[in-house]
């Protein structure tokens, strides 16, 4: 699809949006496979299940229920700033089309955010991880080679962007997680006595899991943990100059580390099991924005 095609979804969801709500997000969340429900717990919040878009992409996966929340969070006496919670994500491999992929990455930016925090579940692959450890994604790895043109849709939505570092606004900007962030999650996370895992993400395209041969190579080039999303998302986040976030939720060892055979209601099962930690953990986070 085009960059045509993207402005246009962008504005379609961005005029659809601001004509049922008034509040303007300072910080994008997305959640990941069983962790949804975390868009439940804003206050005063103005739900938009996608749906109800003109031409917004849904996602085909169990758990990733299509709804756009914004509101703001009240947590130990502290207000968030408003948040724009994208609840549910389309991967690539359900459209092989990064556009809806990346959609609400451009929408919460057109909508001035300026945070993105991007969560997910993912397959452990460091043997000293456990399934519901969390995981502070230090940088990422994508195996996808699906760089350049397809992430560099930044000059559609801002015909007249400045010079992005690094050269013209086509080419890919790595994403580099924000120190100020990364430190403000590791303080919330010795705040609250939660052992913290930190640790590279290697994006796969999927949707099938790995063989345990393909978990010993990205083993050893230095994945900690692997997944099927979130790489798009920063990558364009990082295109339009947002600060960035991420955090893992291990929801299985990854094949050949365990040995059972991996199912996605296991990685459901899991994320319901420690979502309650990880709601804490990014409350502490967002009201300390
Ligand atoms: N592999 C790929 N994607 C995943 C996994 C996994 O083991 N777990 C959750 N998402």
């Amino acid at each position: 699809m085009s960059y045509d095609f993207l402005r246009l979804r962008v504005s379609e969801t961005v005029r659809h949006i601001q004509k049922r709500t008034k509040k303007r997000p300072a910080v994008a969340l997305i959640l990941g496979s069983g962790l949804g429900d975390f868009a439940d717990l804003l206050d005063n919040a103005v739900s938009i299940p996608t749906s109800s878009i003109p031409n917004y992409p849904h996602s085909t996966v169990v758990g990733h229920a299509g709804k756009i929340v914004i509101g703001s969070l009240r947590h130990s006496g502290r207000s968030s700033p408003t948040l724009v919670v994208f609840k549910g994500r389309v991967h690539f491999y359900e459209t092989g089309d990064l556009t809806p992929t990346v959609l609400p990455v451009h929408v919460a930016h057109a909508l001035g955010a300026r945070d993105l925090i991007v969560t997910n579940a993912a397959g452990g692959i460091n043997r000293t991880y456990s399934p519901g450890d969390l995981m502070l994604i230090r940088d990422v790895l994508s195996l996808t080679f699906l760089g350049d043109r397809q992430f560099h849709t930044s000059d559609a939505i801002l015909p007249n962007a400045p010079q992005l570092p690094g050269g013209s606004s086509r080419q890919r900007v790595a994403p580099v997680f924000s120190p100020r962030l990364v430190a403000l999650v590791r303080n919330a996370a010795s705040a609250i006595g939660l052992p913290m895992r930190e640790g590279v993400y290697c994006w796969l395209k999927g949707p099938s899991y790995e063989t345990v041969a393909e978990i010993e190579m990205l083993h050893r080039i230095g994945a900690d943990a692997v997944g099927m999303s979130t790489v798009p998302e920063i990558s364009a986040a990082a295109t339009l100059g947002m600060d960035l976030l991420g955090l893992s939720l291990i929801s299985n060892l990854a094949s050949g580390i365990s040995p059972s055979k991996l199912t996605h209601d296991e990685v459901t099962e899991t994320a319901n099991r420690v979502k309650h930690q990880f709601a804490i953990l990014l409350k502490h986070v967002l009201v300390r924005l």
